[in-house]
């Protein structure tokens, strides 16, 4: 079937992209209902036509060049690749070239810059214009691994074990997972390499009183069930009530018992008093820019300025301020985000120490995007 590959790009896309330039926070859903969902278009046409607002989102300077001219879907490809190639290898000797080339703003690389050096930063954002892959999580809470394997392959979905976490498997290739029979059973979440990671690094085992301070949906309460079989207690936050229907609904695909809800004030400095003192693990998994994730969401970065990010780092410092209460005397506080930037990240944690006595930094850790195949990510472990 000819999907007009060397016809111009019609114009309902060309407007479809630019008002996800020009709304950056609704280009999800204008991507997922004028495209993803829009079945008169055809699957090979939505296919392509995702990719290529997709792609123009990673690499807006590029397309800006020719959105008025009648360029077709392969010659924008050709150009891309052309662009891409000429990045590989570049020497950078300014903040301006690497925004430019990369479609970042300057205050992105301008806090990159604080970190990172010129040729770590044209990686990172290399990285970033890629695609992530996806990941699972096996529940084996309820499964044996060998079983979930077995299952998935039936299902024909292929994967393969992630070596340096227990519970992941990465997804070979793109398939329908919420419809296969271990998802429907709860054997599997979809769930990062860089959620798993943090989990991983909160040295869980049995009889632990845990909080995950900001829960969302739970991805996390969930693993840390698994990763506490079941005998720890859990103590799942938020300030968003909204969140909770489908926090239970996936506890009760997985079968997760062992976690509680609690919705909390945001504004309360002190919140859950019951809770002071008595929890051996805190996550405090903080709102944040989401940089981390551009590979999944390129349109985050039209979305955030600087002053935004300085606003998250004033809450990332609140929450744990307000959080870390809930530690007991050897227990630890795990501060992550998926961010890499400094001011949400190093920045917030020097700044809680210098102010919070009773706390040491005990493991700091940043998965930069080009080191995983998922999301970019940071966590640091502090002990009480
Ligand atoms: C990055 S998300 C957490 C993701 C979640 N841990 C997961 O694994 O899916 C941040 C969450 O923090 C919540 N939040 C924001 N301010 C908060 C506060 N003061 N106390 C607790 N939760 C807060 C938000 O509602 C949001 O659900």
């Amino acid at each position: 079937m000819d999907v007009g590959v060397n016809q111009p790009v019609p114009d309902f896309l060309r407007d479809l992209y630019r008002q996800c330039l020009h709304e950056p926070a609704l280009a999800k859903g204008l991507i997922q209902k004028h495209i993803v969902k829009n079945r008169s278009l055809g699957s090979k046409r939505r296919r392509l036509y995702q990719q290529w607002i997709i792609d123009g989102l990673r690499w807006k300077n590029v397309y800006q060049k020719t959105l008025a001219t009648d360029t077709s879907l392969t010659t924008y490809n050709a150009i891309l690749d052309e662009h891409i190639a000429a990045l590989q290898n570049k020497m950078y000797q300014n903040i301006e070239d690497l925004a430019d080339d990369f479609s970042f703003s300057c205050d992105l690389v301008t806090s990159l810059a604080k970190k990172y050096s010129f040729s770590d930063i044209a990686k990172i954002l290399l990285s970033m214009h890629t695609p992530a892959e996806v990941f699972l999580r096996m529940n084996t809470y309820l499964q044996t691994p060998p079983q979930i394997q077995k299952s998935l392959q039936q299902d024909g979905i292929e994967v393969e074990k992630v070596p340096d976490l227990p519970f992941a498997l990465k997804v070979l290739r793109k398939a329908q997972l919420t419809k296969c029979h271990a998802y429907k059973k709860g054997w599997v979440d979809i769930q990062d390499y860089g959620s798993q990671m943090i989990v991983d690094h909160m040295q869980l085992g049995p009889k632990l009183n845990i909080v995950d301070g900001c829960c969302r949906t739970g991805g996390k309460s969930l693993a840390m069930q698994n990763y506490t079989q079941g005998q720890s207690t859990i103590h799942a936050v938020d300030i968003d009530t909204r969140v909770f229907t489908e926090l239970q609904k996936r506890s009760k695909r997985m079968q997760a018992t062992h976690i509680h809800t609690y919705d909390i004030p945001a504004e309360d400095p002190n919140p859950l008093p019951q809770l002071a003192g008595k929890a051996d693990r805190v996550l405090v998994d903080a709102p944040c820019s989401s940089f981390g994730t551009l590979k999944r969401r390129p349109w985050l970065k039209y979305q955030y300025n600087a002053d935004d990010i300085k606003k998250f780092a004033v809450i990332q410092l609140e929450v744990l301020q307000r959080q870390c209460q809930w530690v007991k005397p050897g227990g630890l506080l795990i501060y992550a985000v998926c961010s890499i930037l400094p001011e949400e990240t190093t920045e917030v944690v020097t700044q809680f120490l210098q102010m919070q006595t009773g706390f040491s930094s005990h493991i700091e850790k940043y998965i930069l995007p080009y080191q995983s195949s998922g999301d970019g990510f940071y966590l640091h472990v502090l002990k009480r």
